[in-house]
């Protein structure tokens, strides 16, 4: 089966609960920032990407702009190009015109919101085989049998990885970088297979501040609605009104923080268990890290990678990177 959809069942629901629990438990308390994509996550993500404050989409927009035609030349025509995150797959299908990859695998947490995208993919490029595949890729980096071994292209773009400590960073890398070789055995050292990815950059802080708290409170929306997807996934009984966003940059971390904050004093109860917080205590639902030029080539490096190539903006807020397997 070339051109379909693939769901692989990675989430269990007894796992999700469990781990929930132990996060809203935790004296720190703190939820994986997965849980901000529910449908209405997913649609107030894409409203913050049209926000005047937050600059790293239409940066990275503009680098692929830019530089399509060096990107393309950098990496290649006919890759299997392997989209992390895809979602509404509008950045590699800009792409398409310049890398002409063979097969296209859009991978997302939820195979539903590729159906749509993907099927009007299909008409503009019926030369590019499609396969959508629905998995949490945070959890497993094995891909279906019908995606192609041949020049793995991985595609991780809009600093997603920096959800990553860079610890958990550099150990994703690793594991990207066996993907590339296939899985079996196969070693490219010839540049055949690689990584194409967007990396935010460290800069003025009241710029990163703005970002992640913008006017509108959409980000504020985006934060708090993560709170509606735990009651119906834990069946907790958070009430929204009881909360509010905080979002800045931790310079000694280097990372945004996103939390949400206690109004006031109040319980929340979910089945078998129950947790109170103080007025002003938080749970700490995201981390964005933010890395150097520097920084981020050398965690690649670390990772089993040689840098091929860097493309950044004129005012070097984003940067995106190819990268290959380094030999031996
Ligand atoms: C999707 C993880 C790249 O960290 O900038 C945007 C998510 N959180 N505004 C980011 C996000 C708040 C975004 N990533």
């Amino acid at each position: 089966m070339h051109d379909g959809f693939i769901q692989l069942d990675t989430q269990n629901d007894d796992l999700i609960r469990a781990e929930l629990h132990d996060g809203l438990r935790a004296a720190n308390a703190h939820t994986s920032p997965k849980y901000l994509y529910d449908a209405l996550g997913s649609k107030l993500f894409e409203a913050i990407c049209e926000l005047p404050e937050y600059y790293p989409t239409r940066t990275e927009a503009a680098i692929f702009a830019d530089f399509g035609d060096e990107i393309a030349a950098s990496v290649g025509s006919g890759t299997t190009l392997i989209d992390l995150g895809a979602g509404n797959c509008a950045k590699a299908a800009k792409l398409f015109p310049a890398l002409r990859p063979a097969q296209y695998v859009p991978v997302d947490i939820s195979v539903d919101f590729l159906r749509d995208a993907v099927a009007s993919l299909r008409q503009r490029f019926p030369e590019i085989k499609m396969l959508g595949v629905g998995m949490d890729f945070s959890a497993s980096l094995t891909l279906p049998d019908a995606v192609a071994r041949h020049r793995r292209l991985f595609f991780y773009p809009g600093s997603s990885l920096g959800n990553y400590t860079p610890d958990e960073a550099l150990a994703y890398l690793q594991r990207i970088r066996i993907a590339i070789d296939g899985d079996d055995g196969a070693s490219f050292s010839g540049g055949e297979g690689g990584l194409l990815i967007g990396v935010d950059l460290i800069k003025d802080h009241a710029l990163l501040d703005a970002a992640y708290d913008d006017a509108l409170g959409v980000t504020a929306a985006f934060n708090l609605n993560m709170l509606r997807h735990l009651n119906a996934v834990l069946g907790a009984d958070f009430n929204v009104r009881d909360w509010q966003h905080r979002g800045f940059f931790n310079a000694g971390e280097s990372r945004i923080e996103m939390h949400l904050e206690a109004r006031r004093a109040v319980t929340v109860t979910w089945p078998g268990s129950e947790r109170r917080f103080d007025a002003g205590e938080r749970i700490h639902t995201e981390n964005s890290y933010k890395y150097t030029q520097q920084a981020f080539t050398s965690l690649l490096e670390r990772a089993g990678f040689s840098v091929r190539h860097v493309w950044t903006d004129p005012q070097q807020w984003f940067m995106v990177c190819h990268a290959c397997p380094s030999a031996g």
